[in-house]
This record gives structure tokens, sequence and C-alpha cells, in this order.
């Protein structure tokens, strides 16, 4: 028995020598195989407790982005981390913090498994690229791409392994604040740009160190939550679920994304964390996603308070046996599921499945084989905030501008001869184009509307901030307080317009007035810059009007008044730079709406791909049984996919290859565009297509292709895009994805409101 025993323990030994030491030799073409078989070989020595460690992932001792639970102490925590009771941190930030954590991990546990260190790395770490909302604004999926991998290169550079990005939450509702952190409305362009995300993320090899691992969150339906207020409700049917929420999230699992975030929004009844029809029989079953799922914050708990668990073991049962691998910061797993699989409430083996996920993205990652690979200050002081990633993140902000109006050709600038005045207090504000999810940054470092005009000498500039914005010094977490009733400096901001050129007017939104937990009822400018606008313009009409914001605005003033309005989102670290050289005309816009703008709240969700009602158009003048506001228009303010140039852009000859398309044939869709600007210019080119008869009512239009076109003035191109069954095809009354035969329309324009049409029939 002695023996027995005793030759057990000497066989464990070698064993974990061996998980130990065999991950240095692993070279990537052998990678893939040689993995399975080293978890396999870990799992076995592991015992259940660390397995259920391997699962559990804390937030780390400064940052926090969510309510930090009771027993969120740090003693525990490092209890925790040297009993191997955590596989995962988040919010560790920086080489020598995170070897610090990684240390214990690896040198103090009995397995010596390294962490995986997760961290919010949404739009840039210390250089900062645009908000994703303005980045969608660009179209440009290989600028996108870079940006992603800037972001990576200098988190993995920074001790992080694993950023939870992309957020490829679709939505409509501009009132939700994190709609900054997506693509904008449309499941295709969506989907393409989380592609390029998960692709600049995770690069082509992960165990380099400049790649990081992605994560697809929220999964699913997070951005419809109702009334566009963060957290709340959603009840969506399956069609809408699979045709418009659920692209973006499939399409990050062809590109090879690691791990998926489930969501804090309780989906048609069932909260998302504790949801096997999405994580089960979806993601791991249908999409046959290998990587592992990672609850958000304290989600596993909140299903206590959403009425569907009675209390944190029943949480962490149904969350473990729906299918989220990873707690995190609620503690219920690391709490009670090792009762609750001797309980036989959780089968044990669907804690190895998990616990294999997990693990095995950390082979990818390089961590077995060096667990302090992403820890080298010296890296991270050579790439940190290098003038390549500036560089990059400034090519990024130019392509993220819209031009949404300019009557007059205001705009461009003349570079010289003029007196300007610089107004609002977002124009010297250094901090609030860096955006919300900017955790690493340092604050007040993007380059201010105001520098970068100054950046440009011949004219003269006359700087007034107008009332403060904010009141206090808002932060992440804190709730942003908006001036409402300081009017000091607002007559001195009129009096300065007045007698100028020209007035540059910055107003929008401060930095932390969009992102998780900022939701907002009014769309308009916040505090007293529409009265200051009003002002202003009523002393010197040529006004132009730069909007910094996280979100679309309901603008109805300005863009009936001024003449000149640049969508200038929050551009990050280069912020200034890029908006002065679109004024003064070195960098001509080309970016488009991601999403629609709004006339008023009461009209969201106002989305360009809606369905048809049964009464679209008014029947006879003065008629009241159609679809419409008594009080609003049904038009937007400015349309998805639109945006100006200084160039102008004519559409003409849309032809078609043929007017039939035969089961998995293709056909091609062919237009002229002609530049008739004085200007060179970029026109992104937008395909939409309807299907006009189909089991379910189909949108009245869908995006279904774009390019990104540069001509030169009185230059002509001809742009073509291909059309095959898998443009066609949704998920139908057979609740399957299929492409039903029938009549098509083809639209093409440089917005959603195309100007050419055609069409043809599909048959199988
Ligand atoms: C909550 C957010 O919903 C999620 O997106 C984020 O990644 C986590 N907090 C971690 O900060």
């Amino acid at each position: 028995m002695i023996l027995k025993k005793l030759l057990s323990a000497v066989c464990l030994l070698l064993c974990i020598q061996f998980v130990k030491s065999q991950g240095n030799t692993h070279s990537t073409s052998a990678q893939q195989e040689g993995i399975v078989g080293k978890v396999d070989s870990l799992l076995a020595i592991m015992t259940l407790a660390e397995k259920v460690g391997q699962m559990n992932q804390y937030n780390g001792f400064w940052d926090v982005t969510g309510p930090a639970p009771a027993e969120g102490d740090a003693a525990k925590k490092y209890d925790h981390l040297r009993n191997g009771l955590v596989g995962s941190m988040l919010n560790v930030r920086g080489t020598e913090a995170v070897r610090k954590v990684q240390k214990i991990a690896v040198e103090e546990t009995r397995l010596g498994i390294p962490l995986i260190i997760g961290f919010d790395v949404i739009h840039g770490y210390k250089t900062i690229s645009p908000i994703p909302l303005a980045e969608a604004a660009s179209w440009d999926l290989e600028a996108i791409r870079k940006s992603a991998g800037v972001a990576a290169a200098e988190a993995a550079a920074s001790g992080i392994n694993w950023t939870f990005a992309p957020m490829v939450d679709i939505s409509r509702d501009a009132r939700w604040g994190r709609i900054m952190e997506g693509a904008g409305e449309d499941p295709y362009l969506g989907s393409k740009i989380a592609i390029a995300r998960v692709k600049g993320f995770q690069g082509d090899n992960l165990a380099a160190v400049n790649t990081v691992a992605a994560c697809s969150k929220h999964f699913a339906g997070y951005g419809f939550s109702e009334s566009g207020k963060d957290y709340n409700t959603v009840d969506i049917g399956l069609a809408r679920l699979y045709n418009t929420v659920f692209p973006p999230f499939e399409a990050t699992i062809d590109a090879g994304v690691k791990t998926f975030m489930n969501a804090f929004n309780v989906l048609n009844g069932v909260p998302a964390t504790g949801n096997a029809f999405l994580q089960r029989t979806v993601l791991k079953g249908d999409w046959g996603f290998k990587g592992f799922v990672v609850s958000d914050w304290g989600s596993i708990n909140e299903m206590i308070t959403h009425g569907y668990a009675r209390d944190g073991k029943d949480a962490a049962m149904l969350a473990a046996n729906a299918g989220s691998d990873m707690d995190m910061e609620s503690y219920h797993y690391v709490n009670q599921l090792e009762a609750l699989v001797k309980e036989g409430k959780v089968d044990e083996s669907l804690i190895d499945d998990a616990v294999s996920r997990i693990l095995t993205v950390k082979y990818e990652l390089g961590l077995m084989d060096d667990p302090y690979s992403y820890c080298n200050p010296e890296r991270e002081k050579q790439v940190v905030g290098s003038k390549e990633n500036n560089d990059l993140v400034l090519d990024m902000a130019r392509k993220s501008i819209v031009l949404l109006k300019n009557e007059g050709n205001l705009l461009p600038l003349s570079k010289s001869g003029l007196n300007i005045a610089v107004i609002g207090a977002l124009s010297a504000d250094k901090d609030s184009p860096l955006g919300s999810w900017r955790l690493a940054a340092d604050a007040n470092t993007a380059i201010s509307v105001l520098e970068g005009l100054q950046g440009y000498g011949g004219n003269k500039l006359h700087y007034e901030k107008g009332p403060d914005l904010v009141v206090g010094e808002p932060s992440f977490i804190l709730e942003t307080k908006i001036n409402t009733t300081d009017r000091s400096g607002f007559d001195e901001a009129v009096a300065g317009a007045k007698d100028k050129d020209v007035v540059v007017m910055v107003l929008g939104e401060h930095g932390f007035q969009s992102g998780e937990g900022r939701s907002r009822a009014s769309l308009d400018l916040p505090g007293m810059q529409q009265e200051l606008l009003e002002a202003v313009y009523a002393v010197n009409k040529n006004v132009v009007l730069v909007l910094m914001n996280g979100r679309p605005l309901t603008i109805n003033w300005a863009d009936e008044h001024v003449p000149a309005i640049v969508e200038a989102w929050q551009l990050g670290t280069q912020s200034g730079k890029a908006i002065a050289e679109v004024l003064y005309g070195d960098y001509n816009p080309s970016g488009k709406l991601p999403m629609t703008f709004p006339r008023s709240v009461g009209q969201i969700p106002i989305y360009y791909n809606h369905e048809n009602t049964g009464r679209p158009t008014i029947p006879a003048p003065d008629l009241v049984f159609w679809s419409h506001y008594m009080d609003e228009s049904n038009d937007p303010l400015y349309e998805f996919g639109y945006g100006l140039s200084y160039s102008r852009f004519q559409y003409s000859n849309l032809r078609l290859s043929d007017n039939t398309l035969v089961d998995d044939g293709q056909i091609t869709a062919t237009v002229t565009l002609s530049n008739t600007g004085a200007y060179e210019g970029t026109e992104i080119v937008q395909l939409y297509l309807r299907d006009l008869v189909a089991s379910r009512s189909r949108p009245v239009k869908e995006l279904k292709g774009f390019e990104k076109v540069t001509l030169k003035p009185g230059e002509s191109r001809d742009v073509a895009f291909s059309i095959d069954r898998s443009l066609l095809q949704f998920y139908s009354q057979n609740n399957t994805w299929e492409a039903e035969p029938g009549d098509f329309r083809v639209f093409v324009g440089g917005s959603s409101k195309t100007v050419l049409d055609t069409g043809f029939t599909y048959k199988k």
C-alpha cells in the first residue's frame, strides 16, 4: 500500500515536471497538435480545485472596471493566487506589475500554470486610436487592422496577453453609451470590421510578443437593450438575432478569435451568462467555437439580481452548465464549483472542457513556454508611444473624420490671411479626444484642436473657451457632471467671435459622456453649448462646427444654420492634428457614417435596413393612415453611409453582367464613378441589395459590398461588385441560412440613400 502511494507520488511529480518543461520545445507548425496532447496531460494531473482555479479570474489591485464585490480584498486574492486558484487576472498592467503576479502563479503554485492577463484595450493602450465607432466611419479595413495592431503591440509590450475587444455588438440606439465601442448599426460592415480588428489584435502568430488574444463581446444582444439604457432587458426574435446580432460574432470565429465574453443582459428571458442556447447550442455547437467564454464583470452574480438564480451556488451551476468557462469577478466559481461537481450538479466533463479551452489559449499565447515573454521592460519602453504607433493612429484619425455639411465651400480654410476665432470648451481639451475606455492612457495627452490649428502658422487665432462643459474632474468610474449653471466665459466667447473671418466651434460631448454606464436620454449638445452656438452664429455666420462626440447627436439646428459641420468624434492621441489637416485641406475627408443620425430621440431606433411597414408612404394628401409621426419626419438627419468630400462624385451607368443569378454562380454589378470636383478625393462606393419577396419580410436595403476609390479631378473609374448566393442568404422561415429564389434589387451610391438601381432574378 505504501509502495503504491510512493509510486503514484513519484509519477505525479514526474508528470508535473514534464508539464512544466514541455512547452519550451514546441514549434509553430506542430503547435496545434502538440497543444492538445499537452493540455490533456496537464488536465490529467490537476485536482478539481486546480481546475476550478483556472476558471477563476480576478481583478488586479488598482484599476477597477466594474463594481468591486465585497470579497475583493487583495489579501484573499493573493492567497488564492498562491494556492493555484486563479487562472487569469484583469486590470494588472505594466511589465513590473504583471511579472509580480505571474511569478506567484508560476513559482509558488503546485503546477506553475501561468496566468492569462486580460485588459480592456479597446482603442489603443497608451497611444490612443479613434474610438471604435469613429474608426468604423473610415470603412478602411486595413487601417483598422493596423490600428488594432498598434493597440496589441503596446499592450503586449506591457505584460498583457488578452484584450477584451472587439466589441461587435450591433446597435441602433444612439442613447446607449456603449455605441462608441462598436462599429455601428450594420451587420455587414460590422462583420468586416470585426474581422479586421481580430486580425489586428491576434496577428499571424499568437505567441509573438506583439500580439494578444482577442475577445468578441458581448454575446449576445447587449446592443439591443431596451430604451438604450445600459444593462437593460433585451427581447428580440430569432430572425433579428440571427440576421442582425449574430453575423459579426460568427465572422470573428472564422477570423480565429480565441475568446468570447458573454453579456450582462437578459436575452428573451434568460441572462446571456446562463444562456445555454447562446453558448452551448449556437457558439460551441453550431459554430464550432474552440476558444473559451469569459463572463462579463460580475455577470454570474447578477443572475441573482435578475431573478434567475437563487444564490451564488445556483448562479455558478447555471453559468457553468450553460457554457461560461471563466468567472470574471463574481467569486462563485472558486467558491462553489467544486461542491457542485461533487454533488453531481455540474458534470466534471464540463469543467474539463472549460479548462482545456483556457489552457489551450495559454499554450497558444506561448505563456506555457515562457510566462514572462510579455514582461520585458526594455521592449515596453521601446514600443509604447513610439513614433511609428503615433503615425499609424494619426492616419486612422484622418480617415475617421466625416464631413457632414460644407455650404458655399467654406472648407477647406485658406492657410493664410485669416482671422479665426476658436471657441468652445472642447477646443483646447486634451483629454476628451481620448474618449472613454482608454484606461492605460495618460490623461490630457491628446493633441487638442487648438494645438492642431496652432501647428499651421499662417492665420491669426483667437481662442475663447466659453462656459465649462463639465463640473469637476470626470473619470472612468464616476458620473460625468455637466455644467448647466456657470455661464463664465459665455459673453467673452460671443464677443470673440465678432469680426472674425471664420469661427471654428468645437462642441459635443466630454470624453467620459459615452461608454459603459453612460446612456443619455437626450442627444442634444449638452450643457450651454447649443445656446452658445446660436449666440455666436447671431454675430458671425461663418461658423465651422467641429463635433467631438461618442455617439450620433441630434444637431438639427446646426444642420439648418451652420454652413460647415465636421464630425470628428473622439479621435485619440493625434486628434487635433488630424482635424487641422482636414480643416486646411491637407487631408480631404472621406469618412461615411456607420450609424444613422436621428432628428430626435423619439425616432430611435432609426436605421436604414429596416423592414417595410404595410403603410410606408402617405396614400393621399392629409390622410392619416400611414406609418409616420405627427410631429417629426420619418427621415433621419444624416443617413447611414453618408459623408461628403471636398471633391464631388457622380455615379452613372449601373449595369449587371447578367440579369439572372443561377444557384452557385455569380454576376457582377458595375458602376462608373467620376470625380467632377476640383480636388483629388476618396469615395466609399456602396452596394445594397433587397430581396423583394421572401419567407420573411426583408429589409428595404442591406449593405452587401463597399469599395474605397481614390480619383483625381476629372477622373472616372468602373467599380465592380461580385454578387453571389452568399450575399442573398438570410435566416429564413425554415430557421436556416438560405437564399430564396426570386427577384432582387441592386442599389449603388455614396450612402444608403442610393442613387442608382437595377434588378436581377435568383434561380436555384
Ligand atoms: C464590463 C464590460 O461590460 C466589459 O466590456 C469589460 O470588458 C469588463 N467590464 C472588464 O472591464
